[in-house]
């Protein structure tokens, strides 16, 4: 089959795997959010944690953006702290994730428990099924994540979000060993999660790695490295392509292609070309215009998305996306003129 032909599923899986495509598929992290008219509307009266576990909400709005922005992608709406309670941890949202009791002794991180999550958070998964049967007719590809175990872990210790995540660093030497387990324990609850995931219909997963690019090098390749292998070695990667997602990555590149994912997605810090070369043969490469770019005129987002789509050409495939989560204050314009700019990519 010709790659002049592709559906969006199939264009989308073959990027991820660096098969021949005719372009790269486009899709926007936080596609479905507030920068939307329509999602604020479905958001209205609802805390964002009633709205996750409302499957006819959760259905609506991952699938706006398709019809509203032109994406060729549908991930679930939902959050990386989603299956946190389960593992006996009360948080909140106000807007970003507030844990009640921050956790920073051995004894806190092994009461962790690790559910089965189709019990825990079933809507999750019900919620999958039913976007799956919606988009089946449609060839467009269904994305499910979690967030990896040291971003998770960074919340659990802080408390809430940090600039810096000083509390966590602070654990990661003075008490290595109650770090261990608590990074021991989201790991084995991020399997099971994307692997229940992939089972509702998930055709791809991404791992949200945020905040791993805050470490060394060296502390990067002792505490995140081996939690990416693990989480890469469980999953069955001819099922769903692992996306590996972290901020800030210039000086972790290499580990980020060593760890068994498929493909590493990069935000606006890293060059493009770099990232693709170091990609080479290995892994595909996702990213990476900046959010803050879609501020600007349609020609210039245009040229933005030539010049990254040229940049990555030395990686096996490049899916086009921006570096980091669609703000807020993001204009609708600039994120169609974002996914047009895609289509119309030379092959
Ligand atoms: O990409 C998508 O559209 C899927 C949905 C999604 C959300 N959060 C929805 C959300 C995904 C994949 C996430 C991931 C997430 N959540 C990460 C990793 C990626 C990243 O953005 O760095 C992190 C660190 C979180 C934790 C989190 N959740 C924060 C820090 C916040 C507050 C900041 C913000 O954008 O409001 C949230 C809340 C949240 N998660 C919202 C949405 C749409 C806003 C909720 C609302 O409508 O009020």
């Amino acid at each position: 089959m010709g790659a002049a032909s592709l559906d969006p599923t199939e264009r989308f899986l073959r990027a991820c795997r660096g098969e021949p495509v005719d372009r790269p598929p486009v899709w926007l992290m936080r596609q479905a959010g507030r920068y939307l008219p329509e999602y604020r509307a479905v958001r209205e009266g609802v805390s964002f944690l009633e709205m996750c576990r409302d499957v006819d909400r959760t259905v609506e709005v991952s699938l706006q953006p398709l019809e509203l922005v032109g994406t060729e992608a549908v991930i679930l709406f939902s959050d990386i702290f989603v299956p946190v309670p389960g593992m006996g941890v009360e948080l909140d949202f106000a807007p970003g994730p507030v844990i009640e009791a921050p956790i920073r002794t051995l004894l806190q991180a092994e009461a962790l428990c690790v559910p089965d999550p189709r019990e825990s958070v079933p809507y999750v998964f019900e919620s999958l099924r039913r976007l799956r049967a919606e988009l089946a007719t449609r060839d467009i590809p269904l994305l499910g994540f979690a967030g990896a175990p040291f971003t998770l872990a960074a919340y659990l210790v802080e408390g809430s979000g940090s600039n810096d995540f000083n509390a966590l660093k602070r654990m990661m030497f003075r008490t290595p060993q109650v770090l261990k387990v608590l990074l021991a324990r989201l790991t084995e609850m991020v399997c099971a999660y994307l692997q229940a995931q992939i089972e509702a219909g998930a055709q791809a997963v991404q791992l949200f790695d945020t905040w791993a690019g805050l470490l060394s090098p060296r502390d990067y390749q002792e505490w995140v490295l081996p939690t990416h292998r693990q989480i890469a070695a469980k999953l069955d990667h001819s099922r769903a392509p692992l996306i590996l997602y972290v901020k800030d990555s210039s000086h972790v590149l290499d580990f980020m292609v060593e760890s068994g994912v498929d493909v590493i997605s990069v935000d606006w810090r890293v060059e493009m070309a770099e990232a693709a070369r170091k990609a080479g043969q290995k892994v595909s490469v996702q990213g990476n215009l900046d959010p803050c770019a879609l501020q600007a005129a349609p020609e210039e987002i245009a040229a933005r998305v030539r010049e990254i789509s040229e940049a990555a050409r030395a990686a096996r495939g490049h899916i086009l996306n921006l570096g980091h989560g669609c703000l807020p204050d993001t204009p609708v314009e600039g994120v169609r003129a974002f996914t047009a700019a895609a289509k119309a990519l030379a092959p």
